[in-house]
């Protein structure tokens, strides 16, 4: 029976489909580093309690991105281009979710205007990212290979979505509601969308390098196609609704570290 353990497991054993899989997620996450130490940076005075959270937010990607170079290394593989289809923090860019990067290069302070819209962005991929974490650790969590990764990312990008609520609710609560609700809307109206089309990028590729029949190739797109479809009709709304998490101060103090992949 195909099911989304059996692909994940099919790429996880090959080694071409390894390579490709782990350089995309070390990509994606030193992405994510960079922008959040780039914010840390230019966090405005009104808001400068924040800044030592943000820097910790990119120090916790820029751990994730070593960690899957990392588990690239353990195998003998080198990281591969991430192709253009695929690389989701890019495609969120050019639709214009989130800060711009050429924005972030600059030395101008940002505003509490740009802040939502780093938080608000931030909420509806920490989700992505934690459900996605947490698939993979419903899979993999005792995997021998990558399973203490898994399962420490994994708490990492929960406590980052924490942090989203809470700080855009203290945001919501000083009069910043609407502006919070219609960017989330906008970001998870795009985000849905730019979601579908790396992830059937993604697995065309896969399916090419692991030479998936056609039928196999199908079922996975159509899955793909009814996740987004469910997604569209009300899925969404879980990416905007904001909930005080039970354990408050998620990204209080210094990272934590994975010396084993540094
Ligand atoms: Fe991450
Ligand atoms: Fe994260």
């Amino acid at each position: 029976m195909l099911s989304a353990k059996t692909l994940f497991q099919e790429i996880l054993d090959n080694d071409e489909s390894f390579r490709l899989f782990c350089s995309i997620a070390a990509s994606g996450e030193a992405q994510g580093g960079w922008e959040n130490g780039r914010i840390a940076a230019l966090v405005p005075e009104s808001e400068r309690p924040l800044a030592p959270k943000v820097a910790r937010h990119g120090a916790d990607e820029d751990k994730h991105g070593r960690i899957f170079r990392g588990l690239l290394k353990k195998r003998g593989l080198r990281p591969v281009e991430v192709p253009l289809e695929t690389d989701y923090t890019l495609l969120l860019e050019r639709c214009g979710i989130g800060l711009e990067h050429n924005r972030l290069r600059h030395d101008e302070p940002l505003d509490v205007a740009d802040i939502i819209v780093y938080l608000a962005h931030s909420r509806v991929t920490e989700q992505r990212a934690a459900e996605q974490m947490a698939l993979l650790r419903r899979y993999f969590a005792d995997h021998p290979d990558i399973g203490r990764a898994v399962r420490l990312i994994s708490d990492d990008e929960e406590n980052h979505l924490a942090y989203c609520h809470e700080e855009l609710l203290r945001l919501a609560h000083a009069g910043h509601g609407r502006a919070i609700q219609r960017i989330l809307h906008e970001s998870a109206r795009a985000e849905i969308r730019v979601h579908r089309d790396v992830s059937l990028a993604v697995m065309r590729h896969m399916g090419r390098i692991l030479s998936w029949p056609r039928s196999r190739m199908m079922v996975v797109t159509a899955g793909i196609h009814a996740a987004y479809g469910y997604e569209r009709l009300g899925g969404w709304r879980r990416m905007v609704s904001l909930r005080m998490p039970e354990r408050t101060g998620a990204l209080d103090g210094a990272p934590t570290t994975a010396p084993e992949y540094a």
